[in-house]
């Protein structure tokens, strides 16, 4: 490769420290870590950094609601964040706290910069002030009655019932979230970043810079709307760095959170002899530097933390690449649901190669939304990593080592291994313009190519002709050398993989070695690679993250699950007797068999098992199951509905389900010790 070596700088964003790794965090960690790596397999130069970030009024809030010191709880926290990053072996080369020493340092230093420069004006400002608490009230923690809906108990600055937006002070009977006291307006003089300084910088930074084009369409219009000033301070009580001219007064968690990439990479500077921390953040530097971010904090990144940057004196960002977010099932993650899915719940029941595997498979350049589909997931991962991948070795190692002295032959039909090594560049640009979806199905293709030629060849046939030896020699050589530039190309997305297959072939992969020769090479026996997955561990999963119906007072995420909010706007019936009660059979029932019924848009027909006898029930639960996921399950049914005829057959019964619609439909599941044919009462 005629590559020169680059010096790289990249960065994922930094997790919250208030609250556990989740699967949506995990997409943004897995790409960049993919990405890093493949820098790294290059022979680039590449630094990998991450943070918690520490600071905050949620963080404060939370640690006051256990019991601990701020400093206490973040510190916990981050050990949580980092087992999890490593055992989904996330690879950086520093993770640290935006509450630190470096942090402070740089937070300070940038900020006198921007002072003196004249980019921080000074203005009083009148705000929210829980009189009981003696504190300034973030939006989020007041709550209210719609102005315009009049609709009670709404956060901050919109509706969550008619979609309204105001500003907080218009919200009618405000209380606050924290204490429950009435808010009284305070003055109070806020630090402000000159934001609008900067905008022919900015304009200039997007149109030359290698911004996704739909994050420059986002930035054009916040230009049309006008670009504000940045209120950049917090008043005590606040969990934070206090601003160096102004006691009492605290920066703003987004000051320094991005400052929190410099930390980091500052305390890793300090640890090693050969980086400096200027050869990367000084204005003439030639580095370059990544920011591999989600969709909502685009504003942050492309323009508050460029402009800051510029204003300091400092370089700017190379790029900042925004991804989508992850929806599980085709929704947003859920508790009820079981789809919020924290990063250890996975790892407790998967190997984490298999979600790295199909984000990879699902990941472009764009900004789109990414889902994760528990069934496609399983599929896609058993048919691609253990049926074409890893069974490419499994079907010929064992020959190998059996019948060859565990020796490689020397391989003369080359044509196959030429035309996979002249894949590379191919492969390689994928990566590097972040298409991963791409690159998994190019890698892909071969693998069916290398699988077509085994299957044709036969290896296991040969074997067992004793004039046929060599060519058995020569086809298993053949197909573990195309395994191991498969194994190569996948190694950023399967670092784990990789390192077994090296322990394997007793050799390292790297990307300048795809076209070494392996004749007479001796490789250790084979042992097993990768299981299919089990759709009983995804069962496990979701068992584990669901947590029922129930309004959580939560101050980081003080929004309400929307389906209380439907429920509670579903007026109630007319009030019935207790003997019109009395007269509906409510059974358990056990749901045998299920299945979609031709032409039928919402209705599923499902036999419900009473402990013997059996009904027919076309229930209308389509949007919101697949059939086979109901089979098996224990419902509760209406046994003495009189039978109605329908369109499609005649429906006997009816099941009990509840759900504002579509894929938010869930049938009553009772105690798996409630057993079918018992009387609900
Ligand atoms: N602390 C800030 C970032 C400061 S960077 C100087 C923050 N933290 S976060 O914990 O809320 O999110 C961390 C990253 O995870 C963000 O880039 C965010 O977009 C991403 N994601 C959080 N939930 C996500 C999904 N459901 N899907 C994809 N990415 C998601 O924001
Ligand atoms: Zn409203």
């Amino acid at each position: 490769m005629a590559n020169s070596q680059r010096k790289i700088l990249v960065t994922s964003a930094l997790p919250y420290a208030n609250g556990p790794i989740h699967l949506g965090h995990m997409l943004e960690y897995i790409q960049t870590d993919i990405w890093s790596r493949f820098q790294k397999l290059r022979g680039h130069e590449c630094h990998y950094i991450c943070a918690d970030d520490a600071h905050g009024t949620p963080i404060m809030l939370k640690a006051q609601q256990m019991g601990i010191a701020p400093e206490e709880m973040i510190a916990q926290v981050q050990k949580e964040h980092e087992k999890d990053f490593a055992d989904f072996n996330i690879q950086f080369d520093n993770f640290h706290s935006t509450h630190s020493e470096e942090n402070r340092e740089l937070a300070n230093e940038i900020y006198l910069k921007l002072r003196d420069a004249g980019y921080i004006k000074t203005k009083t400002i009148s705000q929210l002030f829980d009189p009981e608490k003696l504190m300034f009230l973030p939006d989020r923690f007041v709550k209210g009655t719609c102005p315009k809906c009049k609709s009670e108990d709404q956060y901050g600055d919109n509706c969550d019932n008619c979609g309204a937006t105001y500003s907080t002070t218009d919200l009618l009977n405000p209380y606050s979230a924290v204490s429950g006291a009435t808010p009284i307006m305070k003055d109070t003089e806020h630090f402000f970043f000159d934001l609008p300084a900067f905008e022919g910088m900015l304009l200039e930074w997007i149109q030359s810079g290698s911004l996704q084009q739909e994050m420059a369409n986002k930035l054009k219009e916040w230009f049309e709307q006008g670009l504000q000033q940045w209120d950049i301070s917090r008043d005590s009580p606040y969990f934070g760095f206090e601003i160096p001219d102004a006691p009492g007064k605290f920066f703003y968690v987004w000051l320094d959170a991005p400052i929190g990439y410099m930390g980091s990479f500052k305390n890793l500077c300090d640890k090693r002899d050969d980086l400096n921390f200027d050869d990367f953040w000084s204005k003439d530097s030639t580095a370059e530097v990544y920011h591999f971010i989600g969709k909502d904090i685009v504003y942050f990144h492309s323009l508050f933390w460029p402009a800051m940057l510029e204003g300091a004196g400092l370089r700017k960002p190379t790029s900042v690449y925004a991804h989508g977010y992850v929806t599980v099932n085709g929704a947003k993650m859920s508790k009820s649901k079981g789809t919020f899915i924290k990063a250890r719940t996975y790892l407790d029941n998967l190997d984490p190669e298999y979600l790295r595997y199909y984000y990879a498979a699902k990941l472009s350049s764009k900004i789109d939304d990414l889902d994760l589909n528990l069934e496609d997931f399983a599929q896609r991962v058993n048919s691609d990593l253990v049926g074409k991948l890893v069974n490419l070795a499994s079907r010929t190692a064992g020959f190998i080592s059996k019948r060859f002295d565990g020796k490689l032959a020397d391989v003369t039909d080359k044509s196959l291994s030429e035309m996979f090594i002249a894949k590379q560049e191919t492969i390689a640009n994928l990566y590097e313009t972040r298409e991963f979806g791409k690159a998994m199905r190019e890698i892909m293709a071969l693998a069916d190519t290398a699988n077509a030629y085994v299957a044709d060849a036969a290896p296991w046939q040969l074997i067992k002709d004793e004039a046929k030896q060599e060519e058995a020699h020569q086809v298993c050589s053949n197909a573990l050398n195309l395994f191991r530039i498969l194994v190569t190309y996948l190694k950023p997305v399967l670092p784990k993989l990789a390192q077994d297959v090296e322990a394997f072939l007793q050799m390292e992969l790297t990307w300048n070695n795809l076209d070494v020769d392996l004749a007479g090479h001796e490789i250790a026996k084979f042992k097993a690679l990768m299981q299919r997955i089990e759709m009983k561990s995804i069962e496990a999963i979701i068992d584990a993250s669901t947590e029922n119906l129930q309004v959580t007072k939560d101050v980081e995420a003080p929004k309400v699950e929307e389906v209380q909010t439907e429920l509670e706007k579903e007026p109630l019936a007319a009030e019935i007797s207790f003997d019109d009660f009395a007269k509906i059979d409510l059974r358990i029932a056990l749901i045998s068999k299920a299945e979609h019924i031709e032409k039928a848009n919402k209705l599923l027909r499902l036999e419900l098992d009473l402990g013997g006898e059996i009904k027919q029930v076309f229930a209308g639960i389509k949007s919101a199951y697949a059939p086979e996921d109901l089979v098996g399950k224990h419902t509760v049914m209406v046994a003495n509905l009189a039978p109605r005829k329908m369109k499609f057959g005649e429906s006997e019964g009816m099941v009990l389900a509840a759900g504002p619609g579509g894929k938010d439909i869930w049938i009553l599941e009772p105690h798996a010790g409630a057993k079918p044919g018992m009387r609900v009462m």
